[in-house]
């Protein structure tokens, strides 16, 4: 059987022990001959790098395991590289949360001009990290998930137009479907969705009972307004993603067509969001004060003792496990289904073929092959068209430095809204993204 060769780029990032975990657990379905962190913070990479030791050690003694900062070492002769990078990190996340958020307008890590502003970050390097990769595995499957991730899949559909081993993902989706499965009180993997949108931006249309072919959407809507709604891991979450995930009762109470992605909230009620966001202690706070904390407490501690202890739980990581299937579709040819990030072509029939859209796609050896889902109503196109303009603007201000550009993307979007709001967060975003972003004229 052949093994594979895997990178994980953004090795110090809060998400790689679920990946850790998850390919020890996984190992008999995606056998790994090798596996390397790369991160360009040493520093921080280093404790979950000392983790994956002691960890594969224990477990896994035979996979070949090393963290590095060096790209040549990282990226040579890889099959996979899996890219979870965070351009600026978590304190620039807390500066695009809290800028927009300081003016009144919605701070959010993908959505609105934060989402614009590291998106701008994400460009830039992501644009040098692929093309690092190409120089050291020509032939690797990138498999991207770093954020904001419409944005970025736009600027590398521009900047590698010919590379069909790059795929965009994002595991929102699949964790709607995931909670659907836990209010019908059936398995996540029995329910097969029909989903179309941008990413963070969408609607489950249907959603098919695998085995009787009945479309669940009405009762996922009856039982949505009798109990609410919750995430699959509901237990792990921190309260704000409650509160998001609570929000599909209210959008599906004022929109009751389709399920909504838990991001629609954003960009359906910006005002009520913006009114309730806290502008001092925001998600990347959560984030750094949680998560953050947490594993890199559980790092010291494994470290300190040299062995795992009773730190290997049974728990999966829906996040990491999503990844891990999505190289093995790839990998054996699988040809099932995943939600995708691919450029339209029809897909969404009246909407732009070179948007980049979220759609649910066949993925097999040869990439994936969209499923169509025709004309969107107006409403929703009229959603998307603008939302895939705003994108589209902030890509060329990246490539043409354009301060006009990027001017009227955060105008056209609808969390900003407003040209002399959208310069006002723009110049303050210049200047706390300076030596991150492309210099805007
Ligand atoms: C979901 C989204 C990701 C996003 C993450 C943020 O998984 O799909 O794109 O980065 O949530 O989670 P956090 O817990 O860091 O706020
Ligand atoms: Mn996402």
């Amino acid at each position: 059987m052949k093994t594979y060769d895997v990178c994980i780029v953004g090795g110090g990032s809060t998400f790689t022990l679920g990946f850790l975990k998850s390919f020890v657990r996984l190992r008999d379905e995606f056998p790994l001959r090798r596996l390397v962190l790369f991160d360009i913070d040493g520093e921080r990479q280093e404790p979950i790098g000392k983790y994956g030791e002691i960890l594969f050690k224990e477990r896994f003694p035979e996979l070949d395991f090393s963290y590095t900062t060096d790209v040549e070492e990282a990226y040579k002769g890889m099959d996979f590289v899996f890219m979870q990078m965070r351009a600026g990190g978590l304190p620039m996340r807390e500066k695009d949360e809290k800028i927009p958020l300081s003016m009144g307008k919605i701070g959010q890590e993908t959505c609105g001009a934060g989402g614009m502003a590291y998106g701008l970050r994400s460009c830039v390097d992501m644009v040098k990290a692929v093309h690092d990769i190409r120089t050291y595995a020509p032939m690797a499957w990138i498999l991207n998930y770093s954020n904001p991730a419409a944005i970025v899949a736009e600027c590398l559909r521009r900047e590698f137009p010919d590379d069909k081993r790059i795929l965009n993902i994002c595991d929102q989706p699949e964790n709607v479907v995931r909670s659907a499965s836990r209010l019908l009180g059936c398995d996540w993997e029995d329910l097969d969705p029909v989903y179309f949108g941008l990413n963070h931006y969408g609607w489950f249309t249907h959603m098919y009972d695998v085995h009787t072919g009945e479309d669940l959407l009405p009762k996922i809507k009856r039982l949505t307004a009798e109990r609410g709604f919750l995430p699959q891991d509901a237990e792990q979450r921190d309260q704000s993603w409650l509160d998001t995930y609570g929000m599909v009762q209210t959008i599906m109470a004022d929109f009751p067509d389709y399920l909504p992605n838990t991001y629609d909230q954003y960009y359906l009620y910006p005002d009520y969001k913006a009114a309730h966001l806290d502008p001092n202690y925001t998600r990347a706070n959560e984030v750094m004060d949680g998560r953050e904390k947490r594993v890199f407490a559980e790092c010291s501690e494994v470290i300190a003792a040299g062995k795992l202890g009773d730190k290997f739980h049974a728990i999966s990581d829906a996040h990491a496990e999503m990844m891990i299937k999505v190289a093995e579709a790839i990998a054996y040819n699988k040809n099932d289904r995943h939600i995708i990030i691919v450029e339209n072509n029809g897909a969404i029939a009246n909407l732009q073929d070179d948007a980049m859209v979220e759609v649910v796609c066949e993925l097999g050896i040869n990439g994936p092959r969209p499923m169509r889902v025709g004309n969107i109503p107006q409403f929703y196109y009229g959603l998307l068209a603008q939302q895939v303009s705003s994108e589209k603007l902030l890509v060329d201000a990246y490539y043409e430095h354009s301060y006009q550009k990027a001017l009227m993307a955060l105008t056209l979007n609808r969390l900003v809204n407003d040209a002399k709001k959208a310069r006002q967060i723009l110049d303050a975003l210049i200047e706390a993204n300076k030596g991150m972003w492309p210099e805007l004229k």
